[in-house]
C-alpha cells in the first residue's frame, strides 16, 4: 500500500501574475475550497497518509491552510455556526503533512528531488499541486493507477490524458509500446515537450504518477534543460532505458484535468467548480443564463 506523496507547490506561477505575486498558485480558489485543497482530498480518500509539500516563497499560507485554527474554530462551535464549523472539517482528515522549501524553482524534477528522504526508499505518488482531476467514476484515476501497481510493483505508472496534436509542446508526451487494456499502455518512452511534427503521439502526462524510489537517483544524473531546470520527464527516461517498465492510464470520457496554470484554464475551472457548488451554483447558473440572454 502506498502511503506517501509528494505534492509539488513551489513554482512561481508566472503565468498567473498579478494573482501570484504575493499568495500561492496552488491556493488559488475553485468554488469554495483553494485549489490544492481537492488535491489532497484526492489523496486521502486512496490510503495516502503522509504528504510532503514542496513550498517556496510566499507559499505560507499553504501550511496555515492545513493546520487547525484552535481560535477559529473553538468560536464557531461555540457560537453555534454549526454550518461554517463544518466546512473546517477537512482538518479532520488521517493526514500527516510535512514541508521543505524548493528556494530555487529549478524545475519540477529540482522540486521533486526535495523529497529524497521523505520517501525513504518505498515507492510514492506524485500530484502536481495546480491540477485537480474531477473524476465521476466508480473508481477515480489514482485508484486505478493504484490498483495497476499493486500488480506491477516494480513499474511506474503515469496518468495521461489526450490532448489535441497542435498541444502536445506544452506537456510531457507518452510513446506508446503496447496498448494492454482499454485505457491503459505500456510506455516505450516519453518526450518532453515535442513538436507537433516529431511528437510520438498526443497522450500527455496527466499531473498523476506513481514512482518507484529509483527515481531520486535518475533525477541526480538528470543534465538541466532550458532554463536550467530539471524535467521530470527525462528522468523518467532514464527509468526506461534501465529497463523498469512504465504503464500509462488514462483519464476516462468521465474525467476530466482542470490545471490553473493559466488565466484560460483558471477562469473554466472555477467557472464549472463554482457552477458544481451545491449551495450556490443552482443560483450561479440562474444569473449567467440572465447574463448571457439564453
Ligand atoms: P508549472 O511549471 O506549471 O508551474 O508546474 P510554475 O513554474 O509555477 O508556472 P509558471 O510557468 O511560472 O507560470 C506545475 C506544478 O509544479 C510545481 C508548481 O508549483 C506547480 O504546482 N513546481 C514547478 C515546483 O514545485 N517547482 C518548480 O521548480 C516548478
Amino acid at each position: 500500500m502506498i502511503k506517501k506523496a509528494i505534492i509539488p507547490a513551489a513554482g512561481l506561477g508566472t503565468r498567473m501574475l498579478p494573482l501570484t505575486k504575493s499568495q500561492p498558485k496552488e491556493m488559488l480558489p475553485l468554488g469554495d475550497k483553494p485549489c490544492i485543497q481537492y488535491i489532497v482530498e484526492e489523496l486521502a480518500s486512496v490510503g495516502v497518509n503522509q504528504i510532503l509539500i514542496i513550498t517556496g516563497q510566499m507559499k505560507r499560507s499553504i501550511e496555515d491552510h492545513f493546520d487547525s485554527n484552535l481560535e477559529l474554530n473553538q468560536k464557531l462551535s461555540s457560537s453555534g455556526q454549526k454550518d461554517l464549523f463544518e466546512r473546517l472539517e477537512f482538518e479532520n482528515m488521517n493526514i500527516q503533512f510535512f514541508y521543505t522549501r524548493q528556494s530555487n524553482p529549478l524545475g519540477l524534477g529540482d522540486a521533486v528531488r526535495h523529497g529524497k528522504s521523505f520517501i525513504n526508499g518505498e515507492p510514492f505518488i506524485i500530484a502536481l499541486g495546480d491540477s485537480v482531476i474531477y473524476s465521476s467514476e466508480r473508481e477515480p484515476l489514482l485508484k486505478r493507477m493504484l490498483d495497476w501497481h499493486k500488480n506491477h510493483p516494480d513499474s511506474f505508472v503515469v496518468g495521461t490524458r489526450h490532448v489535441h496534436m497542435d498541444m502536445v509542446q506544452r506537456y510531457g508526451i507518452v510513446k506508446p509500446r503496447k496498448k494492454l487494456e482499454e485505457n491503459i499502455l505500456e510506455i516505450d518512452d516519453v518526450i518532453e515537450k515535442p513538436s507537433p511534427r516529431v511528437a510520438p503521439s498526443n497522450l500527455a502526462f496527466a499531473a498523476r504518477y506513481i514512482m518507484p524510489p529509483d527515481i531520486m537517483d535518475a533525477l541526480e544524473r538528470v543534465a538541466p534543460g532550458t532554463g536550467g531546470e530539471i524535467h521530470l520527464t527525462d528522468a523518467i527516461r532514464i527509468l526506461l532505458k534501465e529497463g523498469i517498465r512504465g504503464y500509462s492510464i488514462s483519464l476516462t470520457e468521465n474525467e476530466k484535468r482542470y490545471d490553473i496554470g493559466t488565466m484560460i484554464s483558471y477562469y473554466e475551472a472555477f467557472v464549472d467548480f463554482a457552477l458544481a457548488d451545491e449551495r450556490y451554483g443552482y443560483q450561479l447558473k440562474q444569473y449567467i443564463i440572465r447574463k448571457l440572454d439564453l
